[in-house]
């Protein structure tokens, strides 16, 4: 019988409600699915990875087919590896359209036997995004029903001050002082 595994990627920086909608719907579809967070040196990360596979995995205990890992360099190298046939993907709007079909395309092209499958979130996540999080956390607003609550707790924590225990993400407060330092 055919298993099919797919590889959910994305910096999950932090965790949205939207990024689990997504995860429950395809935990449905796939035999296995793989959330992996990209490892990538050049985006300054509010949360350190230790901290993003730590969300995700609390979260995600409950789907006994979904699993957490990272990755670095090319996607489809990594679906290879894990021995995936599908990437997934979500899409809110037509404005996440346009970069999402030429990624697919593109991963396509590189490599033709992995398929991107596309999903859809409830309504209500249907404009959520980590960086929008990011920004009301900042700015002092509610992300109550955005976010699980100990993603809120940790931002809370974070906008206030606290740097990582690894000291490799970013406290939100120093990188805006760093901001008005440099200018
Ligand atoms: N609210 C949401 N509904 C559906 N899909 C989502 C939602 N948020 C993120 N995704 C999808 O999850 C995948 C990983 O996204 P990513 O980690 O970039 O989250 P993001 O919220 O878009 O973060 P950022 O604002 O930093 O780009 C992408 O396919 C993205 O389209
Ligand atoms: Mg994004």
């Amino acid at each position: 019988m055919k298993h099919t595994v797919a590889i959910y990627p994305g910096s999950f920086d932090p965790l949205t409600n939207g990024h689990l909608d997504l995860i429950d719907r395809g935990s449905k579809i796939f035999d296995e699915l793989v959330v992996a967070i990209l490892r990538n040196p050049e985006k300054a990360a509010l949360f350190s990875l230790e901290e993003r596979v730590t969300m995700l995995e609390q979260q995600t205990g409950r789907w006994k087919n979904v699993r957490v890992d990272s990755f670095e360099g090319l996607l489809v190298d990594y679906a290879l590896r894990q021995k995936a046939q599908a990437v997934l993907r979500g899409i809110r709007a037509i404005s996440d359209y346009e970069y999402e079909l030429q990624m697919a395309l593109m991963n396509r092209k590189l490599e033709p036997r992995l398929e991107t499958v596309f999903m859809m979130p409830a309504e209500a996540y249907s404009y959520l995004s980590s960086r929008l999080v990011k920004e009301i956390a900042r700015l002092g607003g509610s992300v109550h029903g955005l976010v699980p609550e100990s993603v809120e707790e940790r931002l809370r924590r974070r906008v206030n001050g606290v740097a990582p225990a690894d000291g490799r993400g970013h406290s939100l407060r120093a990188s805006k002082e760093k901001a008005r330092r440099s200018g």
